[in-house]
């Protein structure tokens, strides 16, 4: 029998693979933030894919909005986890939410946006937030202005985004953008390699 397309996301995103990095860093994250912390909170996940972190989000009592560009994780989020609200974003395009959110959750999407568009995405969630979540891959490289374009292979899925290349930023360049936006910060490491979460915080005024 052939697989079809969301079986075949399942069987990505439920995986092995996907199912440890998600724990990983969902444990972190139960660590950092107090208990409580996210009920009555409004929360955005950028590149939910399955929208699997959005729903715990939703389960700790959070208002919470999922987005994804590709419209099939858009339906899969909605048939899945009703409780969350699910929309198509592309985050190359402007900004598209009028209101802020109190979190703004960005993991495992910043090194799929071309590096042109990276710094961007950071200051969109810096400008619409008071807390974020971000975790990226990124390049061991000390200079806060080092970002690499890196070619993707051959794609290795047709609902990933056409884009034909990565973008692996330093963690310094990460961390200039998130304090030249007002944020303080705290990096873990977090799924080996280069992968880092960092839980960042508006600076009061
Ligand atoms: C590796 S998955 C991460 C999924 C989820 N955030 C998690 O941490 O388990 C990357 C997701 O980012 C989405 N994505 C990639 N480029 C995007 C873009 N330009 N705008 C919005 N979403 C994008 C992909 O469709 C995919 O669902």
């Amino acid at each position: 029998m052939e697989t079809t397309q969301p079986q075949m996301m399942q069987a990505d995103y439920d995986g092995d693979h996907y199912t440890r990095w998600r724990h990983e860093r969902l444990s972190l994250i139960s660590r950092y933030y107090p208990r409580y912390y996210f009920q009555g909170k409004t929360v955005l996940e950028c590149g939910a894919a399955y929208g699997h972190i959005g729903r715990i989000f939703a389960n700790s009592g959070a208002t919470v909005t999922c987005t994804d560009q590709y419209e099939g994780w858009v339906d899969i989020i909605t048939a899945r986890h009703p409780m969350v609200q699910a929309l198509q974003q592309d985050l190359i395009d402007p900004w598209p939410f009028t209101t802020p959110f109190d979190v703004i959750v960005s993991m495992g999407v910043l090194y799929h946006l071309p590096y042109t568009h990276a710094e961007q995405h950071i200051i969109d969630c810096c400008t619409n937030c008071n807390d974020l979540i971000l975790e990226t891959d990124t390049i061991a490289h000390e200079h806060p202005h080092v970002i690499l374009d890196v070619p993707k292979p051959p794609i290795e899925h047709q609902w990933e985004p056409v884009t034909t290349n990565y973008c692996l930023p330093s963690v310094p360049y990460v961390e200039r953008v998130l304090s030249a936006n007002n944020f303080s910060f705290y990096r873990v490491p977090c799924g080996g390699g280069g992968r880092h979460l960092w839980f960042c915080k508006r600076c009061p005024s």
